[in-house]
């Protein structure tokens, strides 16, 4: 199985959905680890109680965000994690984590459109009448990176951006699920920003 390490910064809804999906063996991923930026993320105590190995790095207690981070990577790495997945983590990872481990985030929104940690309320107030979720390579900016899938949700006459944001949490764990057992089983490709789930397909020399 591929071992995943989670890092959350508040409830863990989506962490959980990860857990429960990993307690099939047949799912193809384990999650080893949960992590967080602060003590207070609820989401710690739900994966301690389900028996799951927990470490908190807080961003407060370093002089700096390069130190943090550089602490961040040596607490992910004790677990030698095959993908990291930031569900509802609201930092921004830098070089010492990324240059070491191949990161994934969820966003509730349709990257490109409303990046950062508003989303769901930038996307209301612009009006939009569809907005959704994606889920994409962590790259050096802020979402950014290649896109490895997004689903869509419409937006109600009468939402506001707890009701939205509830619906979109709501399809948010169905895809991490489908996503993060898809990546551990099957892998994927890079090719520039495309991002392709499976194995490589065989070049023409290959070919019979
Ligand atoms: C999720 O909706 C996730 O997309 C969002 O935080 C929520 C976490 O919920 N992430 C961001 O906004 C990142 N910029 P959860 O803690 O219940 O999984």
């Amino acid at each position: 199985s591929a071992r995943v390490v989670v890092l959350i910064s508040g409830t863990g809804s989506n962490m959980a959905a990860l857990l429960d999906a990993a307690a099939d063996p047949g799912y193809g991923a384990d999650v080893v680890a949960v992590g967080a930026d602060r003590a207070s993320a609820a989401g710690i105590d739900l994966a301690k109680q389900a028996g799951v190995p927990t470490f908190v790095t807080p961003f407060r207690a370093y002089p700096d965000r390069d130190q943090w981070n550089t602490a961040l990577a040596e607490e992910i790495a004790r677990f030698e994690p095959d993908i990291v997945v930031s569900a509802g983590f609201m930092r921004i990872l830098g070089p010492a984590v990324l240059s070491r481990f191949t990161v994934i985030n969820l966003h509730p929104a349709l990257l490109p459109s409303f990046p950062g940690a508003h989303a769901v309320r930038e996307a209301l107030a612009h009006g939009v009448k569809v907005t959704g979720a994606t889920i994409h390579f962590v790259d050096a900016g802020v979402d950014t990176g290649p896109i490895i899938d997004q689903v869509t949700v419409r937006v109600e006459p009468d939402d506001d951006e707890r009701s939205l944001h509830e619906r979109i949490k709501r399809v948010e764990r169905t895809m991490l699920v489908d996503v993060v057992g898809r990546l551990a089983r099957d892998g994927w490709t890079l090719d520039k920003r495309h991002v392709r789930l499976g194995s490589p397909e065989p070049g023409p020399e290959q070919a019979p």
